[in-house]
């Protein structure tokens, strides 16, 4: 079998800005193969988004490793990881993101413009994946006027779009109706069929029932996890697949 993209081990975080340090995660190890799509869930609080910034290199460790494509990332310098990241990471964030001052098509064809890519490519890319998303018509629209929901999928674009060794996406249905996380599922779904490495933190179980393995987490350990069967022969729901309902 070939090294897992992404590995990461015995890693902890504890926040120090309160009056308490405050642990976030305790001792957490993941690997994701090349191709694997993981869904991460667990109540609020319980170090989602801790985890999948570790994981990205946007924070530090206080212990532990991660490693991504074959080299360690968490002890090298902010800018060693930013170039790192920009080459092999897409990110989705919790809360977007997105660059304020820049359009919508400005903010997706800017990984492809960092990477190199032409000016006139980078803009039929960006413009062809905001189009997938059904996001189309607010291409030249900022941030600031674009509903939460719309800039939920511009910022999935943006992460998407250099088609990048590893997406890590932060709840990124979260601010979606039922109609456009669909389409947004249908993308995540084609992605993957094509090799896209996923780690996807969700609340909804529609979405992490659509993952390879589901780890669940609690106080900032995992707690549980599990792979799940062929997608054609899986229950409606990942609750029911989990006997949690009825
Ligand atoms: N920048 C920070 N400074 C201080 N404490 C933080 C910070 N970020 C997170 N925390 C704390 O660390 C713990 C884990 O937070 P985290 O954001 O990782 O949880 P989460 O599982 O993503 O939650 P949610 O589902 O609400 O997004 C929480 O107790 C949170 O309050
Ligand atoms: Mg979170």
């Amino acid at each position: 079998m070939s090294d897992p993209v992404l590995r990461a081990t015995a890693l902890t975080r504890t926040y120090h800005d309160g009056a308490r340090p405050r642990p976030a995660l305790r001792d957490v190890s993941l690997e994701v193969a090349r191709g694997d799509w993981v869904a991460v869930t667990g109540p609020s609080g319980c170090g989602k988004s801790t985890l999948l910034h570790l994981l990205g290199g946007l924070d530090r460790p206080d212990g532990g490793e991660v490693w991504l494509a074959g080299r360690r990332l968490d002890d090298r310098s902010e800018s060693a990881r930013a170039r790192l990241r920009r080459r092999h990471v897409g990110v989705v964030f919790q809360f977007f993101n997105l660059v304020p001052t820049m359009t919508a098509v400005g903010n997706v064809e800017l990984p492809l413009l960092l990477a190199g890519v032409g000016r006139r490519e980078a803009r039929r890319r960006a413009l062809a994946i905001l189009d997938e998303l059904g996001v189309a018509e607010i291409a030249d629209a900022t941030p600031s006027g674009l509903s939460g929901g719309q800039q939920q999928r511009v910022a999935l674009a943006r992460a998407v779009v250099h088609r990048p060794d590893v997406l890590l996406a932060d709840e990124p249905t979260g601010a979606l109706d039922s109609g456009s996380a669909e389409v947004v599922l249908d993308l995540l779904r084609r992605r993957h069929a094509a090799g896209q490495t996923i780690v996807l933190v969700t609340h909804d179980h529609r979405v992490a029932a659509a993952a390879d393995r589901v780890v669940t987490m609690l106080d900032g350990q995992l707690v549980d996890e599990r792979r799940l069967g062929d997608p054609a022969r899986r229950p409606a729901t990942y609750a029911n697949l989990l006997g949690l309902e009825g």
